[in-house]
């Protein structure tokens, strides 16, 4: 039983802060992102009083909805995906804020529209000109709503004029540095919020403060002690619908490029000087670009790709990835990806890193897991094989917490070990539930802290990482290119290979 003190770290230090009055236009206010996640986050920030009374949200799309359509399509959107409405007066006050404007995305004439209405709202609802865009669009569209907002002239303010890009930042790491020089001609990076909603989850901040808070672990975090690491984000939903996006991403850009990467960067990343938004980027891109792919001569032994097949999960046949509605019959688009990865510097070097991500997992459950290196001489002869190694999990979700996996020896006469777990548990400790990883970023960015926010040059350096497996997994390929696996299971056989070729294992999770 572990109970909570104070946590002595703030991360994104300004949350307890109410930001400026401003107006936040959301591109793509009539898609799912709006509708299920944005909308009720920010009501939730309202519920919580962490909002400026003036707030005013304006959502663009093409579709020609009034403001009343808007803010009764909001209204089900939180009912439905969020934690309800609660209160009918806050509903009412927070509707009042809330406004629509069509346009089209490559049209100049609506950017000139809504700089118009922004400015109507400014009077009318005291904005004072404070500005966050929000591009909720489909990714191809970043670049031409960026270089529209910059041609009308609504980007020019780095004090009060922000932009939020939703992830996948580029395609590759060619698309990446495109993006970014188009951001950079009518922006400055100060402005930019590239924004991983992983970054916002709780537990994914506590890394921060677990391993520069403590004493304890941070002289054991490095090849002297750790053997290897394990990353694991298993979902159990498969394509929900989203066969026109998946197809164009699968695992890799779709959670592996991003997620897992901020998973890891905040694992492997050396301390920073200060939890400042440079101090902290600065360490995460060092690391990444100290990254490689375990054996780039051999991408088959630093990486494996899979894709579900019919199975039965929860009591119920689900369809395999390529019966799923808009899925290609012979698709090769990974849902399942395993990596290996080295990091050439001082604290990492000849440490494997393993990451894992898949659809239609057994569970949903995102895991880090530190695996120490084994004692040096094992002295209790009779049970020798049942030393296991150390290792310390930090749980993202769900379960949030903490378990240290130790050895104790069994009771009685002889002398037998057993692993145990000496387990934190976030709900246990805190009773409260974490906050929503949107609110979070959305609150930060409006406070103008980058800190959870990534930057141009580490998206960049993590596509660099990927590059020589996206050559090999993007070059057209037969059907049975891909390792197939059983929807329910941990993913094809070949991913356990990875690690048993190391003479490791996967963690059952
Ligand atoms: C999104 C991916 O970024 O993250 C989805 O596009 C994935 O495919 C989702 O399901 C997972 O997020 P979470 O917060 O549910 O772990």
């Amino acid at each position: 039983m572990v109970t909570s003190l104070e946590n002595p770290l703030r991360v994104g230090l300004q949350q307890d802060r109410i930001p400026e009055p401003q107006i936040l236009t959301i591109f793509g206010a009539s898609g799912d992102l709006t509708h299920r996640k944005l909308i009720p986050a920010i009501y939730q920030m309202k519920l919580e009083r962490k909002l400026p009374p003036e707030l005013t949200i304006v959502g663009v799309a093409r579709r020609d909805w009034s403001h009343d359509y808007f803010r009764e399509h909001s209204y089900k959107g939180i009912q439905e995906f969020g934690g309800g409405i609660v209160s009918e007066d806050i509903w009412n006050d927070f509707a009042k804020g809330l406004f629509y404007c069509s346009g089209d995305i490559d049209n100049p004439s609506s950017y000139h529209k809504l700089k118009a209405f922004l400015g109507e709202l400014d009077e009318q609802r005291g904005t004072r000109g404070n500005r966050v865009f929000y591009l909720s669009v489909a990714p191809r569209f970043f670049a031409e709503a960026t270089q529209q907002l910059g041609t009308a002239g609504m980007l020019t303010d780095p004090a009060k004029q922000r932009l939020v890009i939703e992830k996948p930042f580029g395609h590759d790491l060619s698309s990446a540095q495109v993006l970014n020089r188009v951001v950079q001609q009518v922006c400055s990076e100060e402005q930019v919020y590239r924004i991983d909603h992983y970054l916002g989850k709780e537990t994914v901040q506590n890394l921060l403060v677990f391993r520069f808070a403590n004493a304890i672990f941070e002289p054991l975090w490095n090849r002297q002690f750790v053997d290897h690491v394990q990353i694991t984000v298993a979902e159990t939903v498969g394509l929900e619908g989203r066969a026109g996006y998946y197809e164009t991403s699968g695992a890799l850009r779709d959670m592996v490029q991003n997620h897992l990467m901020q998973l890891f960067c905040l694992t492997a990343m050396e301390p920073p000087n200060s939890l400042d938004a440079d101090s902290v980027r600065n360490e995460k891109v060092k690391v990444v670009q100290a990254t490689r792919l375990a054996d780039l001569d051999n991408i088959d032994a630093s990486a494996v790709r899979g894709q579900y097949t019919s199975g039965w999960m929860k009591g119920q046949d689900v369809p395999s990835y390529r019966s799923e509605e808009g899925a290609p019959p012979d698709s090769t688009t990974p849902t399942y990806a395993a990596l290996k990865l080295s990091i050439d510097n001082w604290r990492w070097k000849g440490v494997p890193f393993y990451l894992r991500t898949g659809k239609r997992m057994p569970k949903k459950v995102s895991e880090i897991s530190i695996h120490f290196r084994e004692v040096p001489y094992i002295m209790f002869q009779s049970a020798a094989k049942q030393v296991n190694r150390n290792v310390l999990a930090l749980r993202i979700q769900p379960n949030e917490g903490i378990a240290m996996r130790f050895e104790v020896k069994t009771p009685g006469n002889s002398l037998r070990t057993r692993s145990v777990d000496m387990d934190f548990r976030y709900d246990a400790a805190f009773g409260q539930p974490s906050t929503d990883a949107y609110s979070r970023l959305l609150i930060d960015c409006m406070l103008g802290d980058q800190t959870l926010f990534t930057r141009g040059d580490e998206v960049e350096a993590s596509w660099r990482v990927l590059t020589p497996l996206l050559q090999v997994w993007d070059a057209p390929a037969p059907p049975d290119a891909i390792s197939l696996y059983e929807a329910g299971t941990w993913g094809p056989v070949e991913a356990e290979m990875l690690l048993n070729r190391d003479e490791r294992r996967w963690r059952r999770l």
